[in-house]
């Protein structure tokens, strides 16, 4: 699956694996929820307003447009948490349980 962002420097920190919608992806220790799901596809979730591609925006916690959600329905600010090994993450709020 292609991403967004791709990796051109730092690439020799360890892997970790984490779940977006269900499925399992690799990530580097360090990196935001942001890059980690923007590593692996174009969007990080679909807004809830009109249904468009929504991929963060300012990318330092300050517009709100990167929100998405854990399976337990907590919903996290992607830019500004570091993802981790086993985090489940969902790209839209009616995948939460
Ligand atoms: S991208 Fe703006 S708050 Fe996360």
């Amino acid at each position: 699956m292609g991403g967004l962002l791709f990796r051109v420097a730092e690439q020799n920190r360890a892997t970790l694996v984490f779940h977006l919608d269900g499925v399992a992806c690799s990530a580097l220790e360090g990196d935001t929820v942001l890059t980690a799901v923007l590593a692996h596809q174009t969007r990080l979730r679909t807004s809830e307003f009109d249904g468009m591609p929504r991929a963060g925006f300012c990318m330092m916690g300050a517009c709100q447009d990167c929100w998405i959600w854990l399976e337990t329905g907590e919903r996290i600010r992607a830019c500004t948490t570091l993802v981790g090994a086993g985090m489940r993450l969902c790209s839209y709020a009616g995948a939460v349980a």
